[in-house]
């Protein structure tokens, strides 16, 4: 692939946009990339991924400005067509996904960490919507997502200003989980995607379905599938020995691997 990295380390998969020249932005050939890339991800052995951009300095500046820049109206609808259906991919992909934002993650950037699990990012992070700056509305999601994560007042406050905001700023209003030194963020996203791909494989990914699918409808109805997808995981080998581990009252024992069946 010309612009999409990935790496197995062990249980955990990373995935690198590398479009380093033009700071990450999202083009065409990136979007189509990713989806492919995300097709090939072995499931069996990957329980979480990471996602980021290659270099210090940018996590994602936005979707392409010069490809957009000639768009027909109804091409542009395509185009955002084109980035919503990856994101939904990634958003609802079957294990978790963290972003680990590097730099800039703007428009398109912002957006496509919206629609990763669990966000975290460098002290050099800036996060934005500019899409009003350039005439258009946020086209990968950002009109939706932010608004879920941040809450309406300072999604449209964000939206409408085009402002940026720095990484502390993005965690204090509930953007990112954590923020670290650039250096310090690939090993805090390893050692956060180790503890999750640790746990029982169908537990997390049920979770994941409940958390995504409850979101979306009304209490009684996300109750329902929570309850589905508790039940889900009675009989499976994972919730045996997991429960047969902690009533097992030898001091000794030593918890072995789930085994993802
Ligand atoms: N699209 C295309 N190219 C981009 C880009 C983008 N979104 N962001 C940066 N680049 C390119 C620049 O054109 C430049 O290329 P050249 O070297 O060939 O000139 C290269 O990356 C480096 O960028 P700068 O020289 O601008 O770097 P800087 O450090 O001075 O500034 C920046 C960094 C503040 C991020 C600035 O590049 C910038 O403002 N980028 C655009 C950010 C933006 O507006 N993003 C939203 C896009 S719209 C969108 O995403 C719509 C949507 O929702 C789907």
């Amino acid at each position: 692939m010309e612009f999409i990295l990935y790496e197995q380390k062990g249980a955990i998969g990373i995935l690198t946009i590398n479009r380093e020249k033009a700071l990450n932005a999202l083009n065409s050939t990136v979007l189509e990339e990713l989806s492919t890339a995300l097709d090939n991800v072995n499931l069996d052995e990957v329980r979480c991924l990471i996602l980021t951009g290659a270099g210090q300095k940018s996590f994602v500046a936005g979707a392409d400005i010069g490809e957009m820049s000639t768009l027909t109206k109804a091409e542009g609808e395509a185009f955002g067509k084109k980035g919503n259906d990856v994101f939904r991919k990634l958003e609802t992909f079957p294990i978790p996904v963290i972003a680990a934002i590097n730099g800039f993650a703007l428009g398109g950037g912002c957006e496509i960490s919206m629609s990763c699990d669990i966000r975290i990012c460098s002290e050099n992070a800036v996060f934005g919507q500019p899409e009003v700056g350039l005439g258009i509305t946020p086209g990968f999601g950002g009109t939706q997502r932010l608004a879920r994560l941040v809450g309406a007042g300072m999604a449209k406050q964000m939206i409408y200003t085009a402002r940026n905001i720095k990484a502390d700023e993005a965690l204090r209003i509930g953007l990112v989980n954590a923020v670290y030194p650039q250096e310090e963020l690939m090993p805090a996203a390893e050692k956060m995607a180790n503890g999750i791909a640790k746990n029982a494989p169908i537990a997390v990914r049920n979770c994941k379905k409940a958390i995504n699918e409850g979101l979306d409808v009304d209490m009684d109805q996300a109750i329902v599938i929570e309850e589905k997808l508790f039940g889900d995981c009675f009989e499976t080998e994972d919730q045996k020995y997991g429960m047969a581990f902690f009533l097992d009252k030898n001091k000794e024992k030593v918890k072995e691997p789930f085994k993802n069946c």
